[in-house]
């Protein structure tokens, strides 16, 4: 068996860090990377894994990370974590009263606009020879047609668009790359920092742990294969409508 390179970017997330720490216990993979602008407290650099700070909004940040990535191997997986719900100055707006343009470009930027820079500096370089994996964190809320409850109107509409993005990528990337996936995936509820401030009414059973969400999300991800390439999952497998 040829062991292969992983890549998640957002690695310092809750569900990036859960990722790389599940990647890391996976036999498969002989070399984990983990990207983002901080290091995780927690992680050391080994044989095995290695971080690379990076920044998902600056194209030369990426350039640099992805021919470091390139030094370490071709990667076979590559899971895009980062995302923002909230921040310094912007939360998510429950009416067009609340809307702002800093703040929409802000949350169309990091979720959106740095995913799809991610894709144009990874995707072609993955592995061609045999099967290959991208995929990037989206959210439910992403979906149009299961919008029934309004409001989170720069998340939403972000993650709509990151669905886009990803839809027209894996178009692109099927030409070059006939073995590869790309694909968009809901992580469910997970109590991470992004969370945090939105789940205080939701029960707590319906809330996963990073750690939990990290395996349903890796689960899901093995039985892909080219034929669900341009496609958007929940964390149990099912496809999300647009
Ligand atoms: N938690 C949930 O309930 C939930 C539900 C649905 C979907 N999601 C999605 O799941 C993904 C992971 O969310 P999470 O809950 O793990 O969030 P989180 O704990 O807040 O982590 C967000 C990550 O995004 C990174 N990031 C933000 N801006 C960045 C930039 N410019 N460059 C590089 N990295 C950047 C952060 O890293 P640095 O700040 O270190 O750079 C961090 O690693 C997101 O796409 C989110 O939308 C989460």
């Amino acid at each position: 068996m040829t062991r292969q390179i992983a890549v998640v970017v957002g690695a310092s997330g809750g569900v990036g860090r859960a990722l790389l720490a599940a990647l890391c216990r996976d036999p498969r993979y002989s070399h984990v990377v983990g990207l983002s602008r901080q290091r995780p407290a927690d992680l050391i650099d080994n044989a095995g894994q290695t971080w690379i700070q990076a920044n998902i909004l600056e194209a030369e940040s990426l350039l640099a990370a992805a021919q470091q990535v390139t030094a370490l191997g071709t990667p076979a997986l590559v899971i895009v974590a980062t995302g923002a719900l909230h921040g310094p100055g912007f939360r998510p707006e429950k009416s067009l009263r609340a809307l702002n343009a800093d703040s929409l470009s802000e949350v169309f930027a990091i979720n959106a606009i740095g995913p799809a820079l991610v894709a144009q500096h990874f995707l072609p370089g993955m592995r061609r020879d045999r099967a290959s994996l991208f995929a990037a964190l989206s959210a439910r809320v992403g979906s149009i047609a299961d919008n029934a409850s309004g409001g989170w109107y720069g998340y939403r509409a972000s993650k709509a668009a990151l669905n886009m993005i990803i839809r027209t990528a894996a178009i692109e990337h099927a030409r070059t790359h006939p073995l590869g996936t790309c694909v968009a995936i809901h992580p469910g509820t997970v109590a991470t920092p992004l969370s945090q401030p939105f789940v205080g009414h939701t029960a707590p059973s319906r809330v996963f742990t990073p750690q939990v969400s990290a395996g349903h999300i890796l689960r899901v991800l093995d039985g892909l294969g080219p034929e669900a390439s341009g496609g958007f999952y929940a964390w149990d497998g099912t496809a999300i409508p647009w």
